[in-house]
């Protein structure tokens, strides 16, 4: 525990010295202008990103799908599985719906992160025994596909994880619910709306959610490259509409809480999200 908490005063001094280097990013794109870098493998150059999604899975929903047990998978831990939302991916999208992927061809290197690892393991755990998405063959990783498509805003891998943790660490969405007496539960039923409006009212902007069998599984909250929130893009428009944006999930949602798969042990590893899952 002091191990962590020491490691997160670190990582909240250490988002001084990202939020001072992100001002020189800006001045520097205002001045010369940094497009983004040459496509993965003679793609098409791909235009810099739009904003921020914050993509966060619920692992009381999520990990009702697991169906066997792997030493990357958080559902696996037992009692110490993630009972708080906790990070899909920081996925820079464009406003059309779309976004861009493996920007530069450099390669993820676990090296560069040591010193996130706890953290990562803890809020940024993989939920599937899935293998990482790959952008150029080889052992594969989140960052390279979404990442480098972020650099111009986050900067290299280490200052790209970071960032991520600091922007969950600010924008706690569990807290908000809680708070509002959304908790989780395996015979309540919330309204949508309700949960929406949390959200709006602590963050001023319009999250998405995505549901499985009328449970919550995902929610996103968005960001503008400053990262202050802003609502996030639904389907192929920008409409901030609330019914638009909850399209998958029907007017009152569950949050089930986690049910123990029983598998106990199971020792833990951070493994990057996979692609069957974007
Ligand atoms: C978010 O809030 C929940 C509920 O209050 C708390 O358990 C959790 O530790 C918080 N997460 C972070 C990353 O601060």
């Amino acid at each position: 525990m002091a191990v962590l908490s020491a490691k997160l005063a670190s990582a909240a001094l250490a988002f001084i010295l990202v939020a001072a280097s992100l001002g020189l990013i800006e001045a520097r794109e205002a001045g010369i202008g940094i497009g983004i870098e040459i496509g993965a493998r003679g793609k098409p150059r791909q235009r810099e990103f739009d904003y921020f999604n914050l993509a966060l899975q619920w692992p009381g929903t999520y990990c009702q799908r697991t169906r066997h047990c792997c030493s990357s998978n958080a559902c696996c831990r037992g009692s110490n599985s993630p009972s708080v939302f906790t990070i899909h991916g920081l996925w820079p999208d464009y406003n059309d719906g779309t976004w861009p992927a493996c920007c530069t061809r450099k390669h993820f290197d676990e090296k560069e992160i040591s010193t996130l690892l706890d953290p990562l393991e803890k809020y940024w755990p993989s939920l599937s025994c899935g293998n990482p998405s790959s952008c150029h063959g080889g052992k594969g990783s989140f960052w390279e596909k979404h990442g480098t498509c972020s650099a111009p805003v986050t900067g290299d891998e280490y200052n790209y994880f970071l960032t991520t943790l600091n922007v969950y660490f600010k924008y706690n969405v569990t807290k908000v619910l809680n708070e509002a007496g959304y908790v989780p539960s395996n015979t309540e039923k919330y309204p949508l709306g309700g949960i929406v409006s949390a959200i709006q009212n602590a963050f001023h902007a319009t999250p998405k959610l995505a549901c499985r069998n009328g449970a919550v599984e995902e929610l996103h909250i968005c960001f503008y490259k400053d990262f202050k929130p802003r609502d996030c893009v639904v389907g192929s428009s920008s409409s901030s509409d609330v019914l638009s944006s909850s399209n998958s999930c029907p007017n009152y949602i569950s949050l089930p809480a986690y049910a123990s798969l029983g598998a106990g042990n199971a020792e833990s590893k951070i493994s990057w999200v996979p692609d069957d899952v974007l």
